[in-house]
């Protein structure tokens, strides 16, 4: 099998609720994580594209926290549309979302767009 094109991986720490660093799973990531698997299934990229659950990627104040590799582009993703943005633009047509990126990560304008098979 030919490896993965790009991974997704997903912030679904959790803290306690009174713990004040807060957490992504707090936040619903782990409905977004779910979220990003079945957009994969939608659009066919099973076994081409994979969404991943990841620990705390230090970045809980603006969580849910997404990065993707290999463009190491970090998103907050807030909502199921923004996963869908993601998917849709980024995944599949090489488009930055540049609404949804983390304001630490400066990323790419342009980036490949997907190759199938
Ligand atoms: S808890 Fe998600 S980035 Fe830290």
């Amino acid at each position: 099998m030919p490896p993965f094109t790009r991974h997704i991986f997903v912030c679904i720490n959790q803290r306690p609720a009174d713990d004040p660093r807060g957490c992504c799973a707090a936040r619903g990531s782990e409905r977004l994580h779910a979220f990003f698997k079945s957009e994969v299934k939608r659009l066919g990229l099973k076994g081409v594209i994979r969404a991943n659950k990841a620990g705390c990627l230090d970045h809980c104040d603006m969580g849910p926290s997404v990065v993707v590799y290999p463009e190491g582009v970090w998103y907050w993703v807030g909502s199921e549309a923004d996963v869908t943005e993601i998917m849709e633009r980024h995944i599949v047509k090489g488009e930055v979302v540049q609404r949804l990126l983390m304001p630490d990560h400066p990323a790419p304008q342009k980036i490949e767009p997907l190759k199938k098979g």
